[in-house]
């Protein structure tokens, strides 16, 4: 019988680096939901003004419904791993959530390195400074964890996660509402709009 993990975050926050780390340390199989979503054709519409798919969130949520179906009847890893920007979409159904946070400043370098376009970069980076992911998870459940990845590296990242995975480790630090970018006294939100 193995455990469900959806893991959400702002793109370029580590979700596919972390999840493939926790995936060693605790046996467990990554669901990436950018390959699901593609492989299934679930995407909604092409959005040609900023160059992205928008996914059918329904139809997608009833695919990976039915993916945790099987996943839980498998005894051959421990776990299964939900990752991608929309896994709070059956964050509900899952035993554990978290949502990746990053420094908004860290997160608009990585997308430019990426290679997205400018307003994609903004819009990305505007998520991850007003909290979008963490916002769309309390939607969904009461009880996740909000991992500030900034300045630790993906094994140490991992290394936090799977030990709550194991049953041990402190959630303390990574109670919601925690991270709070617009706060900051070093960041100007304005400079990102
Ligand atoms: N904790 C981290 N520290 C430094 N670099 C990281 C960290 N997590 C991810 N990266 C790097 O950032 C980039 C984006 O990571 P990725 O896992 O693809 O993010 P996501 O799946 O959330 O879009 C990759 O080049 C990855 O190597
Ligand atoms: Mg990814």
């Amino acid at each position: 019988m193995a455990r469900i993990l959806a893991l959400s975050g702002t793109p370029g926050v580590g979700k596919s680096s972390v999840a493939s780390a926790i995936a060693t340390a605790v046996n467990a199989e990554v669901i990436s939901m950018a390959e699901f979503v593609g492989a299934r054709n679930l995407q909604d519409a092409y959005d040609v003004d900023r160059s992205t798919r928008v996914v059918d969130e329904g139809r997608a949520r009833e695919a990976l419904l039915r993916e945790i179906v099987v996943g839980r009847s498998r005894d051959d890893v421990e776990w299964v791993i939900i990752e991608g920007l929309m896994a709070d979409v059956v964050a509900d159904q899952c035993d554990l959530a978290v949502v990746l946070r990053l420094d908004p400043r860290v997160v608009k370098a990585r997308l430019e390195l990426r290679g997205y376009d400018p307003k994609k970069v903004a819009e990305n980076v505007q998520a991850e400074l007003l909290g979008t992911c963490t916002y769309h998870m309390q939607e969904m459940r009461k009880d996740f964890l909000d991992v500030d990845t900034t300045g630790k590296d993906i094994g140490e990242v991992a290394k936090a996660i799977s030990s709550i995975m194991r049953g041990g480790g402190d959630k303390e630090p990574y109670r919601p509402g925690l991270v709070d970018w617009i706060s900051r006294p070093d960041i100007d939100p304005a400079a990102f709009f």
